[in-house]
């Protein structure tokens, strides 16, 4: 089994520049820049959403007036913070920038900007390069081919639309009710569509959010796997497989845990394993890599620059170094979030919610919190005070 973590692609620093964190949602004012750099703020916040924020669309724990002590009276924001999420539940595998007004609508805040929303899938963006031309598959629920296409790469097919070309590939289909919308493409026939897709291997498989149809896409994966990138062919060099994130469970609106990516990569990978000589390679994105906390700091560095610029980011593209005393990960899930700040380590200072995956009465034997607390309320009161305060 190999369970790797592509660092390079999340370890990169964020290449937004100052400009691009104003590519925001809505047409406020995003921070005040009435502020001096030594108003800086000591600290930073990240806030898991699924389990923390929200209940599949519905905000939990006093999160819109938690969330809104962030923010100045006038609307900017106050507080740097960032929903560091692995996922997306029903609401689809959006892109930020969609995601991040859906954010600001739901959890009623003022802005949202762009940049604030880190995603599971955010980091796929860094294999531009390496597959932009080539053929790659999409898997998962909502727009997870246009969460491709819009990231820049050119030649994506949702695992529906491709397994769609090949007759008879899921038996059970004629038991399925649903029908596969094609992406309308006014320039080729559906025929000239088919014998391109014949004559090209898939390069590359992402699993962007949470798969919809687990037999039929591990039943066309595999296919595509170990037939070297096309269903059918003898068997060839397994493509690249990655995973947005490795969540066993989360919490959505049902009381019990869901089953979620994770899950589905154990279904995947142990039914490769059987049927093929050489284990399923793949690289799974998301917490609890340690990565994505560093990739958070990074993005808290350029959102203080921006809530207080001084003399040197005004006269320089790339914002001076901001050293936090504290970072704040608010999650509700122990071996995710909470395992992944502990292995950040300093200043990563981890809060464990108990309106999502844990409901223990005390910390987690496993992956303990820096502290236990009920809600995200209760967390921001708590980080507020000890930080506002003195
Ligand atoms: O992987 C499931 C996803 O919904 C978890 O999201 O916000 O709890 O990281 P979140
Ligand atoms: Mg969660």
């Amino acid at each position: 089994m190999r369970f790797s973590i592509l660092r390079k692609a999340l370890q990169s620093r964020n290449t937004n520049n100052i400009s691009s964190l104003f590519n925001s949602t809505t047409t406020f004012r995003p921070f005040s820049q009435v502020s001096s750099q030594s108003q800086r703020p000591s600290f930073g916040i990240a806030f898991d959403i699924d389990g923390v924020l929200l209940l599949g669309n519905t905000p939990i724990g006093g999160s819109p007036s938690a969330l809104k002590r962030l923010y100045q009276e006038s609307g900017d924001l106050k507080i740097p913070y960032v929903f560091l999420t692995n996922g997306k539940l029903f609401r689809g595998g959006f892109r930020e920038s969609k995601r991040a007004s859906e954010l600001s609508k739901l959890l009623a805040l003022y802005i949202v900007i762009t940049m604030q929303v880190v995603q599971g899938h955010s980091p796929f963006k860094q294999l531009v390069n390496r597959f932009e031309n080539e053929l790659i598959v999409a898997v998962g629920k909502g727009e997870s081919a246009a969460v491709m296409t819009e990231y820049g790469f050119k030649n994506v097919l949702s695992i529906d639309e491709y397994a769609s070309y090949f007759d008879n590939i899921d038996p059970l289909a004629h038991y399925k009710k649903w029908t596969i919308k094609h992406a309308a493409n006014q320039n080729i026939t559906s025929k000239e569509m088919a014998s391109r897709i014949y004559s090209q291997r898939v390069q590359a498989a992402f699993i962007v959010s949470d798969p919809v149809d687990w037999s039929r896409d591990i039943q066309v994966l595999c296919d595509i796997l170990r037939a070297g990138g096309l269903p059918g062919r003898e068997t060839g060099h397994q493509p690249h497989l990655y995973f947005a994130n490795d969540d066993l469970e989360y919490q959505a609106t049902f009381p019990i845990e869901r089953l979620g990516m994770g899950a589905f990569r154990i279904a995947l990978e142990s039914i490769f394993n059987r049927i093929h000589p050489k284990a399923l390679e793949y690289t799974s994105f998301g917490k609890p890599n340690p990565s994505v906390f560093q990739n958070a700091e990074t993005v808290l560095k350029q959102l203080v620059s921006s809530l207080h610029p001084s003399a040197h980011d005004v006269n320089h593209a790339t914002p001076r170094s901001h050293l936090f005393k504290t970072l704040y990960m608010v999650g509700d899930n122990p071996s995710v979030d909470i395992n992944g700040a502990r292995q950040a380590g300093r200043p990563w200072f981890s809060i464990l919610t108990r309106t999502g995956v844990f409901k223990g009465k005390e910390n987690h034997a496993k992956f303990p919190a820096d502290l236990v607390i009920d809600t995200v309320e209760e967390a921001v009161d708590y980080i507020l005070r000890k930080e506002v305060t003195h």
